[in-house]
């Protein structure tokens, strides 16, 4: 498993899309400082509870727009890659319905889920489409200057 740590491997270069997962993996390292104090009161288990309710919210607006640039594009895999944010929004829908019941387990099961799905997704699914976009954004740019086909 993967520390959420935002490194130079997280980087795609695309500047929006990494400026956005930086500040969504911030989020999830919240998460996990939340996670790690020990003996836990009930107010740890409020921040936790609001820690995962700021990162769905986050999630939310970053596939979105994510995806509407991916649609924009006409990315290939764009059926895969909702796939893969439909997942993550799912998973946390049920940790956040479950969090009264078994705090201590939900947020364990929570931080796990996030600390595989999040370093894999931005380093395998969004780096998947990142030079797609580059190539994307090169050809509009030529067709804007008019020098389509330039040798
Ligand atoms: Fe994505």
């Amino acid at each position: 498993m993967e520390a959420l740590v935002w490194d130079d491997s997280c980087v795609i270069q695309i500047p929006l899309i990494d400026e956005r997962n930086q500040k969504f993996m911030e989020l999830a390292a919240r998460l996990q400082e939340l996670n790690a104090v020990k003996r836990k009161k009930d107010e740890d288990f409020e921040n936790i509870a609001e820690a995962l309710a700021d990162m769905m919210e986050f999630a939310r607006l970053h596939f979105a727009e994510e995806e509407k640039i991916l649609v924009s594009k006409q990315f290939p895999e764009l059926k895969h890659h909702k796939r893969e944010h439909k997942k993550f929004i799912k998973k946390l829908m049920g940790f956040r319905r479950l969090f009264s019941e078994e705090p201590a387990k939900v947020a364990d099961d929570a931080l796990k889920f996030v600390q595989q799905w999040m370093p894999e997704h931005i380093k395998e699914e969004d780096a998947r489409y990142a030079p797609f976009l580059r190539v994307q954004n090169y050809l509009a740019e030529c067709r804007a200057m008019g020098r389509r086909g330039r040798s």
